[in-house]
């Protein structure tokens, strides 16, 4: 028996934990390995970074390390957010929360050389330190997401302190962040990205995206048509975000008493609407974003050139900047094209050196909606 929840399984929404985490088998397996580590105390190769597109599924997998994590006896986990940390002393107070002190008398804290008080007068300790200080109790892990708004000092005194508590002590630092994550990284400097270790996180494969969508419905019971996921395969081009929005509609319209209570090719016709409403509405912050950066010729230019193919080397690429651009000047070119991986337009390919559409079918968007001139 179905029971037929009206809002649904799927979570079309950024940072929503899907209902089904499909295709990240991998990148989970690594992660337990880690943590398996971590848990007996074992050193830490390198500090791990996500990095890839916007509603790829950095921050659901991160949600799905927290909960590993937390199974995992004996680690701790913290979880900032750049927002949260601008400024070092900041970052502090925040890996050595109040809770912290108050499990310690003063003269354990003493032994760590650390007499300072968060709320207190007086500088705190250095994060080092307080990491040190923790890792040694209980093995510890640090994730953040968005790390590629993090405060460049703040988080050159994380990365240090990440480098040099991993030595000695449990820790392991997972960062996420879109692809200029690396630049920033290396605005921090020291080669911090080159040591670290770096996941991808793209599009889903073919089964991947099946098993995204169907394992929900199969869970609760409902079958769905074979042709459905078919369609859906192609219309969201392994795109997380697009699967969670079309599981969504076709739940909704599948559901009795107006639905058939199972999935079809009716059902798809009817959620369909929806669904170009829904990437309507997506694509149009995207042309928002590339219109105030003045961007749209260029991506406009890169578009057209992707319609023959959906992966393109660096020249080609360079050549359609160009032209979108107007102008041979090539650190302009090199702006631009920085720009549009930023946003996630384009996305670097790997290990094939080149580029492919951050998402497909907003090429077609932009070359049907961005002015021609
Ligand atoms: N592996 C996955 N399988 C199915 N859906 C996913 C997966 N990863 C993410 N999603 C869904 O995709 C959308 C975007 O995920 P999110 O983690 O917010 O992406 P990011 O942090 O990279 O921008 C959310 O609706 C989420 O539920
Ligand atoms: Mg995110």
């Amino acid at each position: 028996m179905t029971s037929w929840d009206p809002l649904g399984p799927f979570q079309p929404g950024a940072g929503g934990m899907p209902p089904y985490l499909a295709g990240r088998e991998v990148e989970q397996g690594h992660f337990r390995a880690l943590l398996s580590r971590l848990r007996d105390r074992g050193p830490l190769p390198a500090e791990v970074i996500l990095y890839g597109p916007r509603g790829n599924g950095k921050t659901a997998l991160l949600g799905w390390l927290e909960s590993a994590a937390a199974d995992v006896e004996c680690v701790e986990t913290l979880v900032l957010l750049p927002s949260e940390v601008p400024s070092a002393v900041r970052l502090s107070e925040l890996v050595a929360p109040q809770s912290w002190w108050d499990r310690f008398t003063p003269e354990e804290v003493a032994g760590f050389g650390i007499s300072w008080r968060p709320g207190k007068t007086g500088a705190p300790p250095a994060v080092d330190r307080i990491l040190a200080a923790r890792a040694r109790r209980s093995p510890l892990l640090l994730i953040m997401d968005e790390a590629h708004t993090l405060d460049l000092a703040v988080g050159r005194a994380l990365v240090n302190a990440s480098q040099r508590v991993r030595q000695r002590h449990p820790f392991l630092l997972v960062l996420a962040g879109t692809p200029n994550i690396e630049g920033h990284l290396n605005a921090m400097g020291a080669s911090f990205w080159s040591r670290s270790e770096q996941l991808r996180i793209g599009r889903l494969d073919g089964s991947a995206t099946r098993e995204a969508l169907v394992r929900p419905f199969t869970a609760h019971g409902v079958p769905v048509a074979e042709a459905v996921v078919t369609e859906v395969e192609r219309l969201s081009h392994g795109y997380p975000f697009f699967i969670q929005v079309l599981g969504d509609l076709l739940w909704k319209n599948a559901a009795p008493p107006g639905g058939p209570g199972r999935v079809t090719m009716g059902v798809l016709e009817a959620a369909l609407p929806g669904f170009e409403d829904r990437k309507g509405h997506y694509y149009r912050q995207r042309y928002e974003e590339l219109r105030k950066r003045e961007l749209l010729q260029v991506a406009r230019s890169v578009a057209a050139v992707f319609q023959s193919s959906g992966f393109l080397n660096h020249s080609e690429v360079e050549a359609a900047i160009r032209t979108g651009l107007g102008t041979t000047d090539a650190a302009a070119g090199r702006a631009a094209e920085g720009a549009l991986s930023d946003l996630g337009f384009i996305w670097g390919t790997s290990p094939m050196p080149g580029w492919e559409p951050g998402i497909p079918s907003l090429m077609d968007y932009i070359l049907e909606f961005a002015p021609a001139e």
